[in-house]
């Protein structure tokens, strides 16, 4: 059986990535310091899976810790999802984002290479991309005018992945772009269950749809698309985990760093989400147009061809079923 590291594999991606893992023959070993999830989520994960979940509490930053876990369990790969992901957060407090973001990596990747496991899979965003150059991103179009700090840890660690894996041809580093993530398990056991607010679309409709808030804001309808709102691109979360299952399974190939845009190339806008998440759900949500938040782009749409070709993974899930998955873990 082949053991995984996976960090922050209690947190949104990373569970949902777990439970590919387990359902795929791996063992994941967690290292999660539950600062952003819940320790109650492995027990749910336990339940879905049906087998005995390892995880540690652990700040990666922990060196000595770290070196213990690495020593204990020898693991084929690790996949980095641990972070700190709010980008109002990381516009408030940016050096505890860019600090905690890269001093983890440093650290966990200190440790692989004392330990000789050279494979890491990435958590990236498609935040590392300048915003106006022609859709869809490709992997190979250019990065680093990012707008806020998250983005640029995402950015810095992307850099520092290459910059490492030049001094020693064995790195393999598979870096993962994601698009816009939602959805959650069919079992509506395990979702987005961040503890601090959301900034992003589909938490605050749900918070509308539970009357948590009274209304959504939809940030600016004069945007040169086909409504005026803006449109992303929605990757179901089951799908990202098992583009993480691809890049695993992907070894025999290149060695060095290697980038996977993960989204559908198909973009839906705010607007419309809202009106599926009213179809699928049977739930009206009010919104008011107000003005456009800084730093949003008019148009986020992936090319995935990258990982179509060399990956074999093409994402199933539509928009539509995201949702219904949404509504299972709410009990709407
Ligand atoms: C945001 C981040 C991006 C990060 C990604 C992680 C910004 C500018 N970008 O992407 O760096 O990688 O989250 O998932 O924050 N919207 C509303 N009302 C809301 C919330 C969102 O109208 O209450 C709109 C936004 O204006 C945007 C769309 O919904 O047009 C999607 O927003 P969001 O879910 O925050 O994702 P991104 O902005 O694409």
């Amino acid at each position: 059986m082949k053991k995984i590291i996976i960090t922050g594999g209690a947190g949104y991606i990373g569970s949902h990535c777990v439970l590919s893992l387990v359902k795929n023959g791996y063992i994941p070993i967690i290292l999660d310091n539950f600062s952003n999830s819940h320790p109650s989520i492995i027990k749910k994960m336990e339940s879905i899976s049906k087998k005995k979940i390892i995880f540690y509490k652990l700040d990666i930053k922990n060196k000595k810790k770290l070196e213990l876990i690495f020593k204990q369990h020898k693991c084929q790969a690790v996949i980095h999802c641990a972070g700190y992901k709010s980008v109002n957060e990381s516009n408030r407090i940016p050096i505890a984002y860019l600090e905690n973001n890269i001093h983890s990596t440093l650290s966990l990747l200190e440790c692989m290479k004392k330990n000789k496991v050279y494979k890491l899979i990435f958590s990236s965003s498609a935040a590392v991309y300048n915003q106006n150059q022609k859709l869809p991103w490709k992997e190979t179009d250019q990065i680093g005018k990012t707008t806020n700090p998250y983005g640029t840890s995402k950015y810095i660690i992307e850099r520092i992945l290459m910059d490492i894996a030049k001094s020693d041809p064995k790195w393999i580093f598979k870096i993962a772009r994601y698009f816009n993530p939602i959805g959650n398990h069919p079992s509506g056991l395990i979702g987005d269950n961040s503890k601090e607010l959301p900034n992003n679309l589909l938490p605050y409709i749900v918070k509308v749809a539970q009357k948590k808030l009274p209304y959504l804001k939809v940030y600016g309808n004069n945007y040169n698309t086909r409504d005026g709102t803006c449109i992303r691109d929605f990757i179901h979360v089951m799908d990202l985990a098992e583009g993480h299952i691809a890049m695993l399974k992907n070894n025999q190939s290149k060695k060095g760093v290697e980038i996977y845009n993960f989204g559908t190339g198909k973009g839906s806008t705010v607007l419309e989400v809202i009106k599926a998440f009213e179809k699928e759900t049977g739930i009206y949500i009010p919104f008011r147009y107000t003005k456009r938040r800084e730093g949003d782009v008019p148009i986020s749409l992936s090319s995935s061809n990258k990982a179509f070709k060399e990956l074999f993974w093409k994402p199933k899930l539509k928009l539509n079923q995201a949702i219904i998955d949404i509504k299972a873990t709410l009990n709407l």
